[in-house]
């Protein structure tokens, strides 16, 4: 098979690579064919995910957007559990690519490249009747485009993999952004990673909805230039409807901290009740939980976990596992210190006398100097100043 443009051999993973020469000099959308390496840890969240959330081999799975395949290769090599894959792009430099790395990891008859929109395979997949186990959606950019088609080429009880890199819309940067593409009430908060997280949910779940099916959480997590949710798909009116209903929004003060969470719309705007300011309401978010703590307890202890090859994805795994699960937001230390008039005290110390005050409080994985707790901003503040 011809190319026009040099490569080199690398390896990630299991997987052996011919990318594009210059790799890691120029910017990845730049390259004749798409290869991130900073990206490795999302490809090494979504095999350890699928390896923890299908219980046996023979699985099948979808990558609309794949680049030149890397993240397909390592899904068919290292998580045990796919006998085959479709990977797609666009870019006929990447599709010519996805072949060659299929070939070189001897993966020719199991992995499937094609040089097609992204849209279309998903399509044809679904209307084939050859529904897939698993769809990783890994866009530079939004997802937004892809989803609808994503959730309808994946089975019944299948999972999703959800990745966005438009964090400045998400996290509530940029409010516009929010506003048109995902018709999401989103502003700044001190913990817009948290933000982002509970937005891309929010999305899956309204977007299974119209089709008539839910989509679940079972991992979600911010890290570097991305956000990743990985949801379960199931099909059904009542499982839809179970789904949204743990969409609902928040109220926050800017001025003091304080967050509420609201179900409905009902309560929305006003003054503070803590400190009489004007809050905002942000939402519809994800207020479930973005985890399921057996899944995730199972990619910890799975014998992948134990690669050191994983150590970054397994480090990040576990603050997540130790997260308060019902608390949708989180305070930067420095942010509450801010407010107390005093230094910021380290985190451990912190969640130590939450925690003897009688509340719960845990780290957050995306923000090594931020707390999740269920004391009222006011409180931990009030704590801060004695
Ligand atoms: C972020 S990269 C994918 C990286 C890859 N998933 C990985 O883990 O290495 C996004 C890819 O989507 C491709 N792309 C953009 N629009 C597309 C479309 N409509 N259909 C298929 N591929 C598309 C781009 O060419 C690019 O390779
Ligand atoms: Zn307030």
């Amino acid at each position: 098979m011809e190319l026009d443009f040099p490569t080199i051999e690398l390896v990630e993973g299991k997987a052996r690579l011919m990318v594009p020469e210059g790799v890691g000099r120029i910017e990845p959308s730049k390259l004749p064919a798409f290869y991130n390496p900073a990206s490795k840890i999302s490809r090494d969240f979504a095999v350890l995910t699928t390896a923890a959330y299908f219980d046996s081999s023979g699985r099948t799975f979808a990558e609309p957007l794949a680049g030149l395949g890397a993240r397909a290769v390592r899904l068919m090599l290292e998580a045990s559990r796919f006998s085959e894959g479709f990977a797609s792009d666009i870019n006929e430099r990447s599709a010519r690519l996805i072949e060659l790395n299929a070939r070189l990891n001897g993966l020719e008859g199991s992995l499937r490249g094609y040089h097609m929109d992204g849209n279309l395979l998903l399509v044809k997949l679904a209307a084939e009747g050859a529904r897939v186990h698993y769809v990783d959606l890994d866009p530079s950019g939004s997802p937004a485009r892809f989803l609808e088609n994503s959730i309808r080429a994946v089975r019944s009880e299948g999972l999703i993999g959800v990745s966005a890199t438009d964090l400045a819309a998400l996290t509530g940067a940029s409010q516009r952004t929010a506003r048109w593409r995902y018709s999401l009430n989103l502003s700044r908060t001190v913990f817009g990673k948290e933000v982002a997280m509970r937005a891309l949910a929010a999305i899956c779940a309204v977007t299974a909805g119209r089709l008539s099916r839910s989509a679940v959480p079972v991992l979600s997590v911010v890290k570097a230039h991305f956000v990743r949710v990985f949801a379960r798909i199931e099909r059904g009116k009542l499982r839809a409807f179970e789904a949204v209903s743990a969409l609902g929004y928040l109220r926050y003060c800017d001025s003091c901290l304080s967050v509420e969470v609201i179900g409905d719309l009902q309560g929305l705007g006003g003054r503070c009740p803590s400190c009489g300011s004007d809050v905002r309401a942000l939402g519809p978010l994800w207020l479930g939980p973005l985890k399921d703590d057996s899944l995730v307890n199972k990619a910890l202890s799975s014998e992948l976990a134990e690669d050191p090859g994983f150590g970054e994805a397994v480090r990040v795994l576990k603050r997540v596992r130790e997260e308060l699960p019902d608390v949708p937001y989180s305070y930067p230390v420095s942010e509450l210190a801010r407010r107390a008039r005093c230094s910021p005290p380290s985190v451990t110390w912190l969640i130590e006398q939450l925690r003897s005050l009688g509340f719960r409080a845990s780290r957050v994985h995306y923000d090594g100097s931020a707390v999740k707790t269920d004391a009222p901003a006011s409180e931990v503040i009030g704590l801060l100043r004695a």
